[in-house]
This record gives structure tokens, C-alpha cells and sequence, in this order.
């Protein structure tokens, strides 16, 4: 077969916006994948997962399953070249509903991921005078969030409101600017700032009293955890969500790239220098909790309690009281909101790119017909006082029963459905010096599935016994188990619609066979 459906990309280039080359397509990758996902996120799953015992699943799970569903999502964006919806589509139209499942996905993650940019952007400033005194944990709840019991209430915290709209202006403006101009170009200038700046951040904790006891807490394997299906939940979990994976990015970013581009090699470009990050970034916040339990005279797993909330109060914790304190805490909290934003782009291109190809909208009106209802919803949602707890459950559940469900159903229909893999490796392979061969298609088909069917009904289980953080049952029902279900039904609902131009469809699709026609 030819490697890519000739004549589709020329013209359709010019419509739907490219990246000008491989290199500013892996950045754009690695912007996104590297995100609050791994500044944020990875610390406190990891701490919340007994530190030590999550590095192996964490690892086994980037190996067996997020390395080749990257591989997966590449094939499918850069040979069908369009949206996550419109690559299903044109792969089978039956399929479109689950290109429209991680719409979706992105559509509620880019609400929540605003919030903690907005509270970032705020600890940026916080950091300069050390505003939360000698109460981290207290101030990040109380007076900052002003969080009360787990409920709604609608009362408007303006300290978040503010930060939240500002960034939903600047994703705006990005955004309006195109695939290159925009999404490629921030990442281009954001990635080496982070970089540096991060690496600078890295090395100051390092050299804190007690961060090797932090370093231990979060290296020394724990075995007897291994047993613990919520620990291998959350791993999988933590590599989809921090590889951009199973929400249609990579699709999406991958029907950018010209088609004789080596998209293996790329994949693992990107993927190891994801988990590399992510690991700095354990090593970075665990080196300061270690210097916290010394400095308090406790065990590194008693030193923090919030979650969620872990960053934003062992950094303060730390920025108090560690010498050029200020510094360490504006470089940290500004890399949590550079990789949040190059990430953030990423979440919501998916939304405007699968909108543009659908309804045949210009780039402008497709971006403000998005961004404007998300940034009202997600205003609505997370600058109340009941904002924290919200985002808590929506992360949670759109996790498990969004993009590993999604990932699973799609692997499934891929591989045993259409049977489309061995095509798929072909196209791989075809131009890369990395061979995607039987091996690829044994994960993808067979060990990713059974780890996160395994994985995802333990878990489903754990969530349908125990609530999620004891959280009320009314709000699980809205926020969890109802927004990981309206996404579905979403998907389903969103594939019934016509596309305005049917023609869009035909330029590539696969007979029956699995061979192009
Ligand atoms: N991959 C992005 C992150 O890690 C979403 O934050």
C-alpha cells in the first residue's frame, strides 16, 4: 500500500494548517506531553501511591502500554491526516464516535487544567513575598481557595477567578493564531525556557539538607505494593494523562507532520524525554519533602497531606524556609504554568481542529466558537469555593473511565475489530530506521489491553465500593460517573451529526479488507 493516502495532504495542508517541520512537530509533542501532568500531577499520584511502590508500575506501564498506544494514535493521525474524529471516520465511519469520545475528554480536561494555570499563575507571585506566612497547607485551602466542606457553592473566589481568565485570553490568542504560529511556535519558545529553568530548580533541591531521605522515600521499591491494584490504576493512569495519549493529541498533532516524517522515532524522542522530565520533576519535589520532614522531624510520608494540593503547599513550605527561597518558588511555579500552557493548546487544538473539519469552520470561528463556551463553563465550575473538590473528582474519573476506557475500546476495535495493525506497522516503519513490527502488534493487541481491562475493573470496583475520597455520592454522580458518562454520550451523539462537506470523507478510507481503496 502507499504509505500515505496521495493527494490528501497537498491541498488539505494549506486548509487545516501544518507544522513547517519534524522538529517543531516533536517539540510541539514533547510540549505537550510534558505538562502539570508531570510538575503536579506524577508528585503527588506518586506520593499518594506510597512513593517508592509507584516507580515500577509507572515503568512498566510507559513500556507496555503508553510507548505503543503512542505509536498507535501516530499511525492513525498522520496516515488519515485529520482529527481525531475525522481519522476514525475516514479509517471507518462507524468509528468516528470515539474520535468524538476524546473531544470530549479534552473538552473537560482543558476546564480543570485552566485552574491549576490560574492557581500557578498566582504561587508565581505568592512566591516573591512568600504570601502564605507559616501556613502553607492553610493558606492554599483557606484563604486562597477558601474552600469549605465538599459541596456546590457558587460563591466566586476572585483570587482565582482573575489568574483563570487571563489564561483562558492568552490560549485564546494562541490559539487564533494557527497550527504553526500558534500551537508549533509556543512550544518552540517555551520548551528550552522550561528547561532551563526547571533544570535550575532541579539542582537547588538537590543540594537542600534531607533531600536524599526525599530521593529514598521515592526510589526505594516497595514491593509488597506491587499487590495493589489502585497503585497499578494510577500508574496507568498517570502515563496516558501525562503522555497525552488517549485524548486524540497525538492524532491530531500527527496529521500536522509531512508525511515522510519518521513518526517511531519521533514517538520515542518524545516519550523518553516525557518520563525523563517526569522524573526530574519526582526528584525535584521529593528532594524538597525530604528537606520538609527534616526540618519538621518527621518521615517524608507524614510531611504532606493535601493530594491534589501537594505542589502547592510542599513548595511554599519550602520556599519559606530554604535559603534563596523566592527564586526556587518563581521558577517553579512559572515552569508549572509554561508546561501547563504548552500542554493546554495541545487539549484544546483537539476540540477545534475536530470542530474545524466537521462544520468546515475558518480557523477563527472555530477557535472562539470553543474556546469562549469552555472558558465560561470552566469559570462557572472552578473559581467557586467548591472548585477544588470538583476538580478532584472530574480528574479522577475522566482519567480511569475517560482516556483509559477510551484507549482500551479503540485498541480493541483496532486490532480485533478492523484488524488493522499489520497496516498500520507498515506505515510505521516505512521511512523509520525503527522496525514497528510483531512485536508492536502483540502489546497493542494483546498485553496494553489486558493490563488496562485488569486495571480498569479493579479500579472500577475500588470507585463502585469505596466513594472516591469519601466524597458525597451526589457529587460523585454529577462530576465523576456523570461527566466520564455525558462524554460518551457525547461522542455517540456528536458522530449522528452530518458533516457539512461528505467529500472530506472519502478522500481515504479502508475497505473491508483493511487495505486502502
Ligand atoms: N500531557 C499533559 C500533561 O502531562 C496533559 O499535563
Amino acid at each position: 500500500m502507499g504509505t500515505t493516502p496521495e493527494g490528501v495532504q497537498d491541498g488539505a495542508e494549506a486548509k487545516r494548517g501544518a507544522f513547517s517541520s519534524r522538529q517543531v512537530f516533536i517539540l510541539a509533542a514533547i510540549g505537550s506531553a510534558v505538562g502539570l501532568g508531570n510538575i503536579w500531577r506524577f508528585p503527588y499520584v506518586a506520593y499518594d501511591n506510597g512513593g517508592g511502590a509507584f516507580v515500577i508500575p509507572y515503568i512498566v506501564a510507559l513500556l507496555t502500554a503508553g510507548i505503543p498506544f503512542l505509536f498507535l494514535d501516530y499511525a492513525l493521525g498522520h496516515r488519515f491526516r485529520g482529527s481525531a474524529p475525522l481519522s476514525f471516520a475516514r479509517l471507518r465511519r462507524g468509528t468516528e464516535g470515539l474520535g468524538w469520545w476524546q473531544v470530549g475528554i479534552c473538552f473537560m480536561i482543558a476546564i480543570y487544567y485552566a485552574a491549576v494555570m490560574a492557581w500557578a499563575v498566582r504561587y508565581t507571585i505568592f512566591s516573591v513575598n512568600k504570601a502564605w506566612g507559616d501556613d502553607p497547607e492553610g493558606f492554599f485551602f483557606g484563604e486562597f481557595l477558601k474552600a469549605g466542606d465538599p459541596g456546590v457553592d457558587a460563591t466566586p473566589v476572585w483570587g482565582v477567578l482573575i489568574p483563570l481568565l487571563l489564561v483562558w485570553v492568552a490560549i485564546l490568542a494562541v490559539m487564533l493564531l494557527g497550527v504553526q504560529k500558534g500551537v508549533g511556535a509556543t512550544s518552540v519558545i517555551f520548551i528550552p525556557i522550561l528547561v532551563v529553568a526547571f533544570g535550575i530548580l532541579v539542582v537547588r533541591s538537590l543540594f537542600l539538607p534531607g533531600a536524599a531521605e526525599g530521593l529514598d522515600a521515592l526510589f526505594t521499591p516497595n514491593w509488597a505494593a506491587l499487590t495493589d491494584a489502585t497503585v497499578w490504576a494510577a500508574a496507568y493512569g498517570q502515563i496516558f494523562f501525562s503522555l497525552s495519549i488517549g485524548f486524540g493529541i497525538m492524532i491530531t498533532y500527527s496529521s500536522y507532520v509531512h508525511r515522510h516524517t519518521d513518526m517511531p522515532g519521533s514517538g520515542l524522542v518524545v516519550g523518553f524525554a516525557n518520563s525523563g522530565f517526569e522524573l526530574l520533576a519526582g526528584i525535584g519535589v521529593f528532594a524538597a519533602l525530604g528537606f520538609m520532614a527534616q526540618a519538621n522531624g518527621v518521615a517524608v510520608d507524614e510531611v504532606a497531606t493535601s493530594g491534589i494540593g501537594l505542589a502547592f503547599v510542599a513548595f511554599p513550605a519550602i520556599i519559606s524556609e530554604a535559603p534563596a527561597g523566592a527564586l526556587i518558588g518563581v521558577l517553579f511555579f512559572l515552569s508549572l504554568v509554561i508546561a501547563g500552557f504548552t500542554s493546554m493548546v495541545s487539549i484544546v487544538e483537539v476540540v477545534i481542529s475536530g470542530v474545524r473539519d466537521k462544520f468546515e469552520m475558518t480557523r477563527k470561528g472555530a477557535t472562539i466558537a470553543v474556546t469562549v463556551p469552555m472558558a465560561l463553563l470552566s469559570l462557572v465550575l472552578f473559581s467557586t469555593t467548591s472548585g477544588i473538590y470538583v476538580l478532584d473528582i472530574v480528574d479522577h474519573f475522566i482519567n480511569q473511565f475517560g482516556i483509559l476506557l477510551v484507549a482500551v475500546i479503540s485498541m480493541l476495535v483496532l486490532s480485533w475489530g478492523l484488524r488493522v495493525l499489520p497496516t498500520f506497522s507498515d506505515h510505521l516503519s516505512d521511512g523509520s530506521s525503527i522496525v514497528v513490527g510483531a512485536w508492536w502488534r502483540v502489546l497493542v493487541s494483546i498485553v496494553a489491553p489486558i493490563g488496562l481491562v485488569l486495571v480498569l475493573g479493579l479500579s472500577f470496583w475500588e470507585d463502585v465500593k469505596t466513594p472516591y475520597e469519601g466524597y458525597p455520592a451526589w457529587m460523585l454522580g454529577v462530576f465523576g460517573w456523570g461527566a466520564a458518562g455525558a462524554v460518551i454520550v457525547f461522542g455517540f451523539l456528536a458522530a449522528q451529526a452530518k458533516w457539512r462537506d461528505p467529500e472530506t470523507l472519502s478522500e481515504v478510507h479502508f475497505n473491508k479488507k483493511g487495505a486502502e481503496s
